[in-house]
């Protein structure tokens, strides 16, 4: 049977940005021999608007049981008073609790005809593609116990970083096998110098390493001498792993490497299914967008390079995936940009759907 996707297109631009996406998978459908069975459903404020959920018990279902899921974006200002616990960011939290997926990929890719939109000089960033694997399930944000206590005659904030050794190997895993993928190379990044779960990541990510992959070559970092390199010579890395607090962190700066929002995908993977593929959602970066929704305005390309990762690490598809890379880097080349890439002189204003066109047009030249 036909690789299963389930999309879901949220709110403000996401579905204006999955449009385009739509498009291209239909061509690989139609065009490649690659036909996908696409369902979609809603999320976030959408699927409030219709069933009073930001994620109905059907679409969790449904989630659960595709080959992948590729998201857009959920949220919006009518939706800020909601009660928190039909707030349109439930919806996409409880995807990734209930799929489980604790490993969160972002890639850090900086096309060469955009390397003067970064904030560091050209020749640091430019052909710059490194990836950061940030645990996403554990850690600081989940420990126990956490809260904020009277102690005496003042009151104490508290939050636990807890890793156990399981937690920290899986992550391992998935770093490792993304490595052998790519540059075969994995920084491990903590604070082993000051923290006990720094001293456990550390040994663990080690062992797994000298076990497993012996094959990949592994050193280990301090998060803030590597934030420090990361901007300094970010072409050093290939992939970085690191826990929930510092990879919240680095993935953020790392960003910042590359330019616009609307560049950026992602993906948040768990444990194999019986297929041997793990479960997957593939998601751009950036938001819902309400101060440019519905103007045509919306850079598709983070949610098209989000399907690009699906195509990579879902379906098994890494040369499809490259091409369809090369499409974006090719119209971008061409001087094409949506108005968030607008800066430089000689470029080429289009919109969303001119955008998609473009990319179509390469992927078909290709
Ligand atoms: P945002 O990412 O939606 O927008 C930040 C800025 O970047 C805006 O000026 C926007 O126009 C621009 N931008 C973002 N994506 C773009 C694209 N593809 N093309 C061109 N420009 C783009 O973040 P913001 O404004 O903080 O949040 C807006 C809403 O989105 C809120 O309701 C927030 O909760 C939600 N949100 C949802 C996320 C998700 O679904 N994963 C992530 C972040 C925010
Ligand atoms: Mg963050």
């Amino acid at each position: 049977s036909n690789p299963s996707l389930l999309i879901l297109a949220g709110d403000g631009i996401g579905p204006e940005v999955m449009a385009e996406v739509r498009r291209i998978i239909d061509w690989y459908g139609e065009k490649r021999d690659m036909p996908f069975d696409v369902s979609e459903g809603l999320v976030g404020g959408c699927s409030y608007d219709a069933h009073g959920t930001p994620l109905t018990d059907e679409t969790m279902a449904r989630a659960q049981e595709v080959d992948a899921v590729l998201l857009g974006a959920v949220g919006g200002p009518q939706y800020d008073d909601l009660d928190f616990s039909v707030k349109p960011e439930r919806g996409l939290l409880r995807l990734r609790k209930e799929m489980d997926l604790y490993a969160n990929l972002r890639p850090a890719q900086c096309f060469d005809a955009l390397a003067d939109f970064s904030s560091l000089k050209r020749d640091v960033v430019a052909g710059l593609d490194i990836m950061i694997v940030r645990e996403l399930t554990s850690g600081i944000y989940f420990g126990e116990p956490r809260g904020i206590i009277q102690e005496g005659n003042e009151r104490v904030g508290i939050n636990t970083q807890r890793y156990t050794e399981s937690e920290i190997e899986r992550v391992a895993r998935s770093a490792f096998e993304l490595a052998r993928r790519r540059g075969n190379k994995v920084c491990s990044m903590e604070k082993a110098n000051v923290m006990e779960s720094g001293v456990l990541w550390r040994e663990v990510v080690q062992r797994i390493g000298d076990t497993e992959y012996p094959d990949v070559e592994l050193s280990h970092m301090y998060a803030d001498a590597g934030a420090m390199q990361l901007c300094r010579w970010p072409k050093q890395f290939d992939v970085i792993v690191t826990d929930n607090l510092f990879g919240d962190l680095l993935s953020d700066a790392a960003a910042m490497l590359t330019g616009s929002l609307g560049m950026l995908p992602s993906a948040s993977l768990g444990a194999p299914m019986d297929n041997g593929r793990p479960k997957a959602l593939y998601e751009p970066v950036h938001g819902s967008a309400p101060d440019i929704a519905g103007q045509g305005k919306a850079n598709p390309i983070a949610c098209v390079l989000s399907f690009a990762m699906a195509l990579r690490y879902s379906f098994d598809k890494g040369a499809e995936a490259d091409r369809l890379e090369q499409a974006v880097e090719k119209v971008l080349a061409d001087g094409l940009r949506t108005a968030d890439l607008l800066g430089e002189e000689g470029a080429t204003p289009v919109s969303t759907s001119g955008m998609g066109d473009a990319i179509l047009a390469a992927l078909e030249a290709s």
